[in-house]
C-alpha cells in the first residue's frame, strides 16, 4: 500500500466528506495555487497521470500547465482561456464524469475517461491501452483503446462488457467512498493513485492500477499479502501465448503468481458469495461466486465452491501444460485467478472471457451447445487432446471414458436428447453443468452431485 492518498493530508477530504461541489471547487483552486504537492512529489507525482514525462497534457489546455497538472483533468472555474468550458461539472472536472448511459456502445462523452482513453483522445498524443489477453497474454489484435474494449459489441452480436450503469448503481448503494455524482470507472480505479501497468507487464503488481472498494486511497496489489501468491500457494500461471517455457503476465520465468495482483480477492470484492448484482446486459441477478471454501464434492451451500478457486478438485483431473506438469509439484488443487480466464473491461466473447487463455485462440460465438468448451481446451484435454477421432472441442472421453468419468453411455436420450448417429450424440450445452457455483443437478436422476467448477 505504498501508495497512500496523501489528498486527506492535504486538508480535503473534511470538506469533501460534505461533498458540497462549490466548496471543492474553492479547494480546489487552492491546491493549483499552493505549492504544497509540486514541492511534495507524493504518490499523485507517482501515478501514470501526475508523472512529469508521460502523464495528463490535454492539447486544447495551451495556457501553461505543465505534464501531469491536476488541472489537465480539473477546471477550477468551468473557464478555460477565459471561456467557459460548458461546465461546471462535478468534481471540477473538465467534462461530464459520467453521463449515466446504460449500454454499449458509449460515446467518448458519456465518460469523462473515455475523452483521453478513447481513439480521439484529447491527450497529447493519445493514449494506448490494449486488453488483457494482449498486454499480458501476448496475443496482438484485439482492442487499443479503454473506450474500443467497452464497445466491441459493435464488432460481434455476443460480445459482453462491464455495464457502466450497473456498476455505477452498486457501486452507491454499496460504498460509501463513491457519490451520487462519481464515475464508475472509480469503482475499481482511483484516479490519483493509477501507476503505468501496460509498461510494465511481467511485474504488473508493483505498477498496479486497481483499489478495493475497501480502501479506495491505496493501490491494491503493490505490497506483501496482496499478490495471487498470497491468495494461494496453489497458483499456477498459464503459459504466455506462443510459448511453453514463459508466463503470464508478460512472459516471464515466474510462475507462482508472486508478480501478479490478487485479483481473486479484488473482483470479489463485489462478486462473491453475499452480494447480490444485478446486470441488464444478461437481464437477471448474477450468479454468485465463493472463490475461497474448501470441501471438495461434499461441499454444500449456495453457491457451491468452485473448484477453480481454493475448493479442490477430486480424484483427478486432465489437464494440459504448464498445469500437467507443474513446476509447483502438484496435481490437485490448483487456485486459478479470475483473469486468467476473463478480461476487466470487455471482450468479444461473451461474460468477458478472453480471446486467447494458456496460449490457445479462444473464439465463443454464443453460449448453447458446445461453445463454450472452446475456453476449456485452452486449459483441459478435449477428445482431440486424447487423439481421439472427432477432434477439437468434442468431450466424450471425460465424461464417459477416464479413470473418473462421471456418467455411463446407457440410454443417451435421457440426457443428449434425440439425433446423431454412428455413436455421435449432439453436444449438451455445457453451461447447464458447467457454470461457477453450480454442481450437475441438471441431469435429474442421473446428477453425480459432483462440482462441475
Ligand atoms: C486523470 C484525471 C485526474 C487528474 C489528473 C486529477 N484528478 Fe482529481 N479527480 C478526477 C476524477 C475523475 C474525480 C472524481 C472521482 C469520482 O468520480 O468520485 C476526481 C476527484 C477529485 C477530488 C474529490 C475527492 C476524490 O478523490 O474523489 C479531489 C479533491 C481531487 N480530485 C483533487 C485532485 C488534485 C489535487 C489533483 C492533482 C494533484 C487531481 N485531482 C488530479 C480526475 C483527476
Ligand atoms: C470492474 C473493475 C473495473 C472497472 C469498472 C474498470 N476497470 Fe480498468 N482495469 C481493471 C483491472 C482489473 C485492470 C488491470 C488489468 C489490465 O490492465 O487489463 C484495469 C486496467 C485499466 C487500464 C490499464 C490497461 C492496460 O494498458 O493494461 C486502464 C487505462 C483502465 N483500466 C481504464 C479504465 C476506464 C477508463 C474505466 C471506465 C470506463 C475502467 N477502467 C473501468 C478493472 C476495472
Ligand atoms: C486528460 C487525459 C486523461 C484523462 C481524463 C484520464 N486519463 Fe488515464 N491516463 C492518461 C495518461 C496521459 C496516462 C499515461 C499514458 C501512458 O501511460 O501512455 C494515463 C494512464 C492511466 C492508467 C494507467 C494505465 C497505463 O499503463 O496506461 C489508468 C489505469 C488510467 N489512466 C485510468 C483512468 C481513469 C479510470 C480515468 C477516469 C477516471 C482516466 N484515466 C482519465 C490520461 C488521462
Ligand atoms: C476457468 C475459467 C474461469 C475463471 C478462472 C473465472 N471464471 Fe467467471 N466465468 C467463466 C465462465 C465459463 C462463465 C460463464 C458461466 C457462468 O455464467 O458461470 C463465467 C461467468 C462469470 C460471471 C457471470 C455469471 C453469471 O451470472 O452469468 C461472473 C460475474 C464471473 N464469471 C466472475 C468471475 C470472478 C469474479 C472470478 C474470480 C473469482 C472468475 N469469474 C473466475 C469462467 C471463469
Ligand atoms: C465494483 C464492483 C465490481 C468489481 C470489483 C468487479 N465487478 Fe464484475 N460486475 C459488476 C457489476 C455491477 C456487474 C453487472 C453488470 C454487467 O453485467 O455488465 C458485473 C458483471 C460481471 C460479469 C458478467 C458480464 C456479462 O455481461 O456477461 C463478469 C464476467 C464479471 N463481472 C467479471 C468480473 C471480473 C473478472 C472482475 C475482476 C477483474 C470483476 N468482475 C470485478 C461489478 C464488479
Ligand atoms: C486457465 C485454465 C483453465 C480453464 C480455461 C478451465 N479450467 Fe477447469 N480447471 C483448471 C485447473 C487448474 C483445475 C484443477 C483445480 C484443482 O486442482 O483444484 C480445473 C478443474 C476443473 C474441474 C474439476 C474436476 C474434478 O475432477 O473435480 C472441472 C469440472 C473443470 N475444471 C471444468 C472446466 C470447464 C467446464 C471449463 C470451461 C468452461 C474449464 N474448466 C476451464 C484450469 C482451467
Ligand atoms: C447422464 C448424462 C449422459 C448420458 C446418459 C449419456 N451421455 Fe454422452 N455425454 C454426456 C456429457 C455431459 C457429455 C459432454 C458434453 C457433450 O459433449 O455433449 C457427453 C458427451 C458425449 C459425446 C461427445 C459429444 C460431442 O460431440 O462433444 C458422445 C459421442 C457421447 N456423449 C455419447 C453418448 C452415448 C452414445 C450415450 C448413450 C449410449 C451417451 N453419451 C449417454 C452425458 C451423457
Ligand atoms: C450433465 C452435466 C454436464 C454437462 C452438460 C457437461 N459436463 Fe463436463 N463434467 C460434468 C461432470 C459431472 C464432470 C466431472 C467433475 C468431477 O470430476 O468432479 C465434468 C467434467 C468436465 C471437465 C473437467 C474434466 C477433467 O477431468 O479435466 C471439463 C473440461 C468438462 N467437463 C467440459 C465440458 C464441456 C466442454 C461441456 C459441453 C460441451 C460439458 N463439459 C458438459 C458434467 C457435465
Amino acid at each position: 500500500m505504498d501508495g497512500q492518498y496523501k489528498l486527506r493530508s492535504m486538508g480535503v477530504m473534511p470538506v469533501i466528506r460534505r461533498r458540497t461541489k462549490i466548496f471543492l471547487i474553492v479547494i480546489l483552486i487552492g491546491l493549483f495555487i499552493s505549492p504544497v504537492w509540486a514541492i511534495d512529489p507524493g504518490p499523485y507525482r507517482l501515478s501514470a497521470h501526475g508523472d512529469a514525462s508521460i502523464g495528463v497534457k490535454r492539447t486544447e489546455r495551451t495556457d501553461g500547465y505543465a505534464r501531469g497538472n491536476c488541472a489537465h483533468c480539473h477546471e477550477q472555474h468551468g473557464v478555460i482561456g477565459g471561456v467557459s468550458n460548458g461546465g461546471p461539472y462535478a468534481f471540477a472536472l473538465f467534462s461530464t464524469n459520467f453521463s449515466g448511459a446504460s449500454s454499449a456502445p458509449y460515446s467518448a462523452s458519456n465518460d469523462v475517461c473515455f475523452l483521453c482513453h478513447g481513439p480521439s483522445s484529447v491527450q497529447e498524443g493519445g493514449i494506448i491501452n490494449y486488453d488483457y489477453s494482449e498486454t499480458y497474454g501476448g496475443y496482438t489484435g484485439g482492442p487499443s483503446t479503454i473506450l474500443d474494449a467497452f464497445n466491441l459489441v459493435n464488432t460481434s452480436s455476443v460480445a459482453s462488457y462491464h455495464n457502466l450503469k450497473d456498476i455505477y448503481n452498486f457501486a452507491q448503494n454499496n460504498f460509501s467512498f463513491f457519490t451520487a455524482s462519481s464515475n464508475p470507472c472509480v469503482a475499481c480505479h482511483n484516479p490519483h493513485l493509477v501507476k503505468r501497468i501496460k509498461t510494465n507487464q511481467t511485474d504488473p503488481a508493483s505498477y498496479t492500477v486497481v483499489s478495493l472498494p475497501s480502501a479506495h486511497n491505496t493501490l491494491w496489489g503493490d505490497d506483501s499479502g496482496e499478490k495471487m501468491s498470497d491468495f494461494t500457494n496453489y497458483y499456477q500461471a498459464p503459459y504466455y501465448y506462443n510459448s511453453s517455457t514463459s508466463y503470464e503476465p508478460g512472459g516471464s520465468s515466474t510462475y507462482n503468481g508472486s508478480n501478479l495482483p490478487d485479483y481473486a480477492t479484488f473482483c470479489t470484492a463485489c462478486h462473491n458469495a453475499t452480494n447480490t448484482i444485478y446486470s441488464s446486459n444478461l437481464g437477471r441477478n448474477l450468479r454468485q461466486i465463493d472463490w475461497f471454501s474448501g470441501g471438495g464434492d461434499s461441499a454444500s451451500g449456495t453457491p457451491l465452491p468452485d473448484k477453480h478457486g481454493k475448493n479442490s478438485a477430486t480424484v483427478s483431473v486432465h489437464l494440459k501444460n504448464p498445469f500437467a506438469s507443474s513446476q509447483l509439484g502438484i496435481t490437485l488443487g490448483f487456485v486459478t485467478s479470475c483473469t486468467d480466464c476473463h478480461e476487466p473491461h470487455g471482450s468479444a466473447n461473451p461474460f468477458l472471457i478472453r480471446r486467447e487463455v494458456n496460449g490457445t485462440i479462444v473464439s465463443i460465438s454464443g453460449t448453447d451447445s458446445n461453445q463454450i468448451g472452446y475456453l476449456c481446451r485452452a486449459c483441459h484435454k478435449d477428445d482431440a487432446a486424447f487423439g481421439l477421432s472427432g477432434g477439437e472441442n468434442r468431450w466424450e472421453y471425460i465424461h464417459h471414458i477416464a479413470d473418473d468419468h462421471p456418467y455411463i453411455e446407457k440410454q443417451c436420450g435421457s440426457c443428449h436428447g434425440s439425433g446423431g448417429g454412428g455413436g455421435g450424440k449432439p453436444p449438451i450445452s455445457c453451461l447447464n453443468c458447467h457454470k461457477h457455483g453450480s454442481d450437475d443437478s441438471w441431469a435429474g436422476y442421473k446428477a453425480t452431485g459432483r462440482i462441475c467448477f
